[in-house]
């Protein structure tokens, strides 16, 4: 398997080298460059990113394929590399073409998969948006988490790590100078994901898209943390309704980005009890008095006395309720697991 390894990295790191130079030397990558700029990539995070473009056959020939059969490779070695797909007639062609590619890279730095995002702003039907690699010997899904190699060293110095949803929303990120980012692979957040992170630092800030679907995120992968690395430290930052990272330092520029990611920082306690009540009429009586258990028993998750006390205060002088009796009820409440 290690010789194995060893060459599907070559040929992963040989291929995100072809897509690259594809991408920025080439008229086949035109198109794709101008997609990049368009939406605010620089020439430094493409090359930082080594971001490439697998451009459509040419005269019918898969350029990745090409290029393998020059180098005589085993077809039985290209058919599990996940670079390319089997036709019924047994003919391998590129898995990736027309997407502008995002080489995926373990925490050494090492090529391990791609990721390859059509250029029309919204996918048609019947094709994904983003086009991940399948799971091989060396790439998986559950365990990799994108920009982790560069994020993990910035992370020394800032202390935490920054999950984002999107890879543009890492790239994005660091060229506002914030290098902490890391995305999962797709919207599912793991455990072993978590483990690595919690391997890596003491805070995790999570910085999902700002809308719906993001805020049932955020909700998902607090629960998650909690109960897979009880003692990393968790904060949100919500954006705007509307806006992803990557569209916020487009709309407002790096600096208010990154004052942004500061200032508008949450803890993951003030997160819940703010979405608890997303969907209620807190002016309804029977609402707010469910919103009310609910949040108390948020609240009892707090791990000491004095945290509890500052979010009781909050709530007592939120709603003009009567502090002894929210501590009462606080104090029936169980403790949660230790
Ligand atoms: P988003 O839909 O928020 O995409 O999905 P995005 O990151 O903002 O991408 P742009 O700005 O349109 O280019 C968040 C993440 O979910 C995964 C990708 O990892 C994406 O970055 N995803 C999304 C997929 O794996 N496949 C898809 O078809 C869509
Ligand atoms: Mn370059
Ligand atoms: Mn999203
Ligand atoms: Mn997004
Ligand atoms: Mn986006």
């Amino acid at each position: 398997p290690n010789s194995q390894g060893g060459q599907l990295g070559r040929l992963h790191e040989q291929a995100a080298k072809l897509y690259h130079h594809i991408l920025v030397n080439t008229p086949a990558g035109q198109p794709a460059l101008k997609y990049l700029l368009d939406r605010g990539m620089t020439r430094e995070l493409i090359d930082q990113f080594n971001l490439g473009f697998a451009p459509e056959p040419t005269n019918g020939q898969p350029v990745l394929y090409q290029y393998a059969q020059q180098q005589e490779l085993d077809y039985q070695f290209l058919r599990k590399s996940g670079l390319f797909v089997e036709r019924a007639d047994g003919q391998l062609q590129d898995r990736f073409h027309g997407r502008v590619m995002y080489p995926i890279k373990n925490a050494n730095g090492q090529v391990i998969a791609f990721s390859g995002r059509i250029l029309a702003k919204k996918a048609p039907a019947n094709t994904p948006k983003y086009l991940n690699s399948p799971e091989t010997p060396l790439f998986n899904k559950r365990q990799t988490l994108f920009n982790l190699d560069l994020a993990k060293q910035a992370a020394r110095k800032a202390g935490h790590l920054t999950l984002f949803e999107g890879f543009m929303d890492v790239i994005a990120a660091y060229g506002a100078g914030i290098k902490t980012g890391i995305a999962s692979m797709g919207t599912s957040f793991t455990s072993e994901q978590v483990q690595a992170i919690a391997r890596l630092t003491s805070q995790l800030t999570i910085a999902y898209d700002g809308d719906e679907p993001g805020q049932a995120a955020i909700d998902r992968s607090l629960k998650l943390v909690e109960d897979t690395a009880p003692d990393l430290t968790l904060r949100v930052v919500q954006l705007p309704a509307g806006l992803d990272p990557d569209e916020y330092v487009q709309k407002y520029g790096s600096l208010k980005f990154q004052e942004y990611m500061t200032h508008g920082e949450e803890t993951a306690v003030d997160f819940r009890l703010a979405y608890l009540r997303k969907d209620l009429n807190l002016q309804k009586q029977s609402e707010l008095i469910n919103y009310l258990n609910a949040a108390l028993e948020v609240i009892a998750t707090v791990p000491t006395p004095v945290g509890q006390s500052v979010y009781l205060k909050k709530l007592a002088g939120e709603f003009g309720l009567d502090l002894g009796s929210l501590e009462r009820q606080l104090a029936s409440i169980p403790a949660p697991r230790a």
